[in-house]
C-alpha cells in the first residue's frame, strides 16, 4: 500500500538557524520558509536526490509540535511520510484493522497541496506516520 518515502520531518526550535545548517553547513538545497497556519507549522524542505526532509518549527499558540519541542528542547525526529496512492482507500483499510487515525479522521492539504493523514504512533512503533496521496 506504503509507496515512496515523501520526507522525513524534523522539528526544530529556530527555523532559520536549522535551514542556514542544511544549507551552508550541510550543502543542501532548501525550500524558502511556508507557513502553514491550519497546521500550527512553518516549514521549509530540504530537497535531496532520492527524499526530503521537513524541517518544522511551531507557529501559533495552539501548535501540535509545541509540546514535542517541550520534551526535545534540541528538536529532533517528528515523523516519516509515505505516499499512498489513494488516501481514503488507505484511511479505510487502516481503521479496519484498528489503526488509529489522528484529528477527525479526515484528510488535510499539506505542505505541497497534497491530502494528508497521521497516524498514530503507538500503533507504529513509536513512529508518527504521516501518509500523502501521492
Ligand atoms: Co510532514
Amino acid at each position: 500500500m506504503i509507496g515512496r518515502l515523501n520526507h522525513v520531518a524534523i522539528v526544530v526550535p529556530e527555523l532559520a538557524k536549522a535551514a542556514a545548517l542544511y544549507r551552508d553547513g550541510l550543502g543542501a538545497r532548501v525550500s524558502a520558509p511556508m507557513a502553514l497556519p491550519a497546521h500550527g507549522v512553518t516549514v521549509v524542505f530540504v530537497e535531496l536526490s532520492n527524499t526530503k526532509i521537513e524541517l518544522l518549527e511551531p507557529l501559533g499558540a495552539q501548535s501540535p509540535v509545541a509540546t514535542f519541542l517541550e520534551r526535545n528542547p534540541a528538536g529532533g525526529m517528528h515523523h516519516v511520510c509515505y505516499e499512498v496512492p489513494d488516501i481514503l482507500a488507505a484511511r479505510d483499510r487502516l481503521k479496519a484493522a484498528g489503526a488509529r487515525v489522528l484529528g477527525d479522521g479526515e484528510p488535510k492539504i499539506g505542505a505541497h497541496d497534497k491530502p494528508v493523514l497521521f497516524l498514530h504512533p503507538k500503533d507504529f512503533c513509536g513512529t508518527l506516520i504521516e501518509l500523502e496521496q501521492a
